[in-house]
């Protein structure tokens, strides 16, 4: 596989962009695809077999588009579908994953709020993620984010619906004395402004788009595959950008062209997959996972 081949990034939808920008920050001589998996927004209410087999779709029609490496921008698919994704991995496959060890790391009261899918706060991974970072004395609220990926997926990231739905999820954590909030969903960093707004200084966000490039600029090393540093010799010349969508591409066009200098025009796609068997039926909610979690749920203390 060549350096200069591109690095293929994913998301169940638009949240992944949060990541696309801070990659293209550090990495702008790299070449991107995206693909927002949007007909199939959000994996946070799916089941787990469904967003692995949809995660497990979408890596190789990016491979077979010709990518060197995989970003799994959304902590969903990387909870549910990155082992999978590296069991055959003959490339690098770098996930995302709440930021944990970095909210231990700045909480001063020692309560620490984690907003993440329902999907993504039920998996394994995540009981390992705050095993491993819990420190002594610290506990962890974690509120599933119900309804907010849908509401940016059409564009939503202020109205007083998607204020009332974060005061519902955010001021009974402030009442338990949290000092720090993870942001444990890529579509929720689209959300600080109007947290900002809303709460003012009360919480420190903890978002890990900017940590994920990184990790991504070492894989890529390690591997060998960095493209070459084109800017150093001719400053102008950037990496090339592809989005596509499964959707219609109206919403992912509108957030790009408000994020990304230069968007390019959306494509529409189709990735077929073990998820298209689902297509004809509705899209279920897991009222399981809904069910079994309180709306704020200390998980983790010690
Ligand atoms: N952006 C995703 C994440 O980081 C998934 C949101 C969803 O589709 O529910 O978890």
């Amino acid at each position: 596989m060549s350096s200069n081949a591109p690095i293929g990034v994913f998301d169940s939808g638009l949240g992944g962009l949060s990541v696309l920008q801070a990659v293209r920050a550090l990495l702008p001589h790299e070449s991107l695809l995206y693909v927002a998996d949007s007909r199939y927004a959000p994996y946070g209410e799916r089941p787990d077999t469904f967003i692995e087999q949809r995660s497990l779709a979408i890596g190789r029609w990016l491979r077979a588009h010709g990518a060197k490496a995989l970003v799994v921008a959304c902590n969903t698919a990387t909870a549910h579908g990155v082992a999978a994704l590296r069991a055959d991995a003959v490339w690098p496959v770098v996930g995302v994953e709440p930021g944990i060890k970095p909210a231990a790391a700045a909480s001063k009261t020692g309560v620490i709020g984690v907003l993440a899918t329902a999907a993504t706060l039920r998996s394994a991974r995540f009981a390992d993620l705050l095993a491993r970072h819990t420190a002594q004395g610290q506990r962890f609220l974690c509120q599933p984010g119900h309804g907010l990926v849908e509401r940016i997926e059409a564009g939503d990231v202020g109205s007083a619906d998607v204020v009332a739905l974060l005061e519902r999820y955010i001021e009974p954590m402030l009442a338990q004395g949290v000092d720090t909030l993870v942001l444990g969903c890529t579509h929720y960093p689209f959300l600080i402004p109007a947290i900002e707004r809303r709460f003012g200084n009360a919480l420190t966000l903890i978002d890990t788009g900017a940590a994920i490039a990184r990790q991504l600029q070492r894989r890529l090393e390690t591997a060998e595959l960095s493209a070459p540093a084109q800017c150093e010799s001719l400053p102008g010349l950037a990496g090339t950008l592809q989005l596509f969508t499964t959707a219609s591409p109206h919403a992912l066009q509108k957030m790009a062209d408000r994020l990304l200098p230069h968007a390019p025009g959306v494509q529409a796609v189709r990735i077929p997959g073990t998820g298209e068997a689902n297509e004809v039926t509705e899209c279920v909610p897991n009222d399981a996972a809904r069910l079994d979690l309180p709306p704020n749920l200390p998980i983790a203390s010690a």
